[in-house]
């Protein structure tokens, strides 16, 4: 009897030795220490042994069992300790949270232009990024070697297009999809592009290499100017309160005539004067004019017929002026820890 005990505390043990989780050791100890346990029918069989030496195979028998139940005990005590226990888990408790990140605050900026226009009954245009010397430069009349290529400086691409011509830039703003548009559509024509545009720039507070424009073009049967005043004041208004005023001043760019820079009421002193604005109550957003009559023409419309006015904001300008940031550069830094505190 005495063997027959030790062989099944020696299988026991090893196979408590190979318990990984509280679940295979329940199964044990019910296979084992069950009612109808292997170890228990041992147990019930030592009615069975000869009186004499019935007491001391008892006594041995109980003596094993209560070893094995400690050992039993201590492991279940282990297992419940253990994180990875099923019994440790608080389904009450609310799940981890996913980080599932948010739109960049360009893109916000970007989604809350194009809504704006959207509501007025722009279309939203695209354009190619690699770009042709002739859409970018030469179609909205700034011909080659033309003194004006200077106020965008511009990466030139060292490749050949699909023709074989080495004609290929970096687009250098929204403006190159003016004509594209033109050709495709024809008048009358309201939309806006939104993009990515990319200047050979010193880079410094309020300049960056790569950044993103909306422009937005009207063509029509007489429009004016005053449509385009018209026009900058409401989006003023809209994206920095109802009080925002507008200023025009001149400014050339080749493809309007005339041309304009349009400021708006500093959105952080109110016109009063502040840092942000240089202590002039205004700040510089928005280059605008009236669709010059070469570029009408270069889109295969009549300007004797139609007439159009033009603009392009800056949109990294606008994220800067809008969350009042020093460094235009944060933006597209990848510094999550700028980029999550909007
Ligand atoms: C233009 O790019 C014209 N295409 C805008 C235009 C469209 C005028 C239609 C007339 C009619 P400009 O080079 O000024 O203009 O750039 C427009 C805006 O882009 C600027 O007001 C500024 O907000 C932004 N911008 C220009 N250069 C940079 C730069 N390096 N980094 C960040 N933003 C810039």
């Amino acid at each position: 009897m005495q063997e027959k005990i030790n062989n099944l505390k020696k299988e026991i043990l090893d196979k408590l030795s190979q318990a990984k989780d509280s679940r295979f050791l329940k199964e044990l100890e019910v296979f084992y220490l069950g009612r109808k346990g292997e170890f228990t029918k041992i147990l019930r069989d030592i009615a069975n042994v000869a009186p004499e030496e019935r007491s001391a195979a008892g006594k041995f028998a109980n003596e094993v069992k209560n070893e094995i139940q400690k050992k039993f005990n201590e492991l279940k005590e282990k297992f419940e300790e253990s994180s990875e226990d099923v019994k440790d888990i608080d389904v009450s408790l609310p799940g981890e949270k996913i980080n599932i990140g948010h739109l960049h605050p360009i893109t916000q900026i970007q989604y809350e232009i194009e809504d704006i226009f959207n509501s007025m009954g722009f279309a939203v245009l695209d354009g190619p990024e690699l770009e042709s010397d002739y859409y970018n430069f030469e179609a909205i009349n700034i011909p080659p070697h033309h003194p004006a290529r200077d106020m965008q400086d511009t990466f030139y691409i060292d490749l050949p297009n699909k023709d074989g011509e080495n004609d290929l830039v970096m687009r250098t703003h929204t403006s190159s999809v003016q004509v594209r548009a033109m050709l495709k559509h024809g008048a009358p024509l309201k939309a806006i592009v939104t993009g990515r545009v990319f200047r050979s720039e010193a880079l410094d507070v309020r300049h960056e290499h790569t950044f993103y424009q909306v422009e937005g073009f009207l063509i029509d049967k007489d429009i004016n100017f005053s449509h385009l005043k018209g026009i900058l004041e409401l989006v003023g208004k809209k994206l920095f309160g109802p009080e925002t005023e507008i200023r025009m001043r001149p400014k050339f760019y080749p493809f309007v005539e005339p041309g304009t820079n349009g400021e708006y009421t500093c959105n952080i002193c109110h016109g009063k004067g502040c840092n942000l604005c240089k202590k002039t109550g205004w700040l510089e957003i928005v280059g605008a004019g009236m669709i010059h009559p070469n570029v009408l023409k270069a889109g295969g419309i009549d300007p004797n017929e139609y007439q159009g006015y033009a603009f392009g904001f800056g949109l990294n300008r606008l994220a800067q002026l809008k969350y009042n940031t020093d460094d235009v550069r944060l933006f597209n830094g990848g510094d999550l820890r700028f980029i999550n505190q909007f």
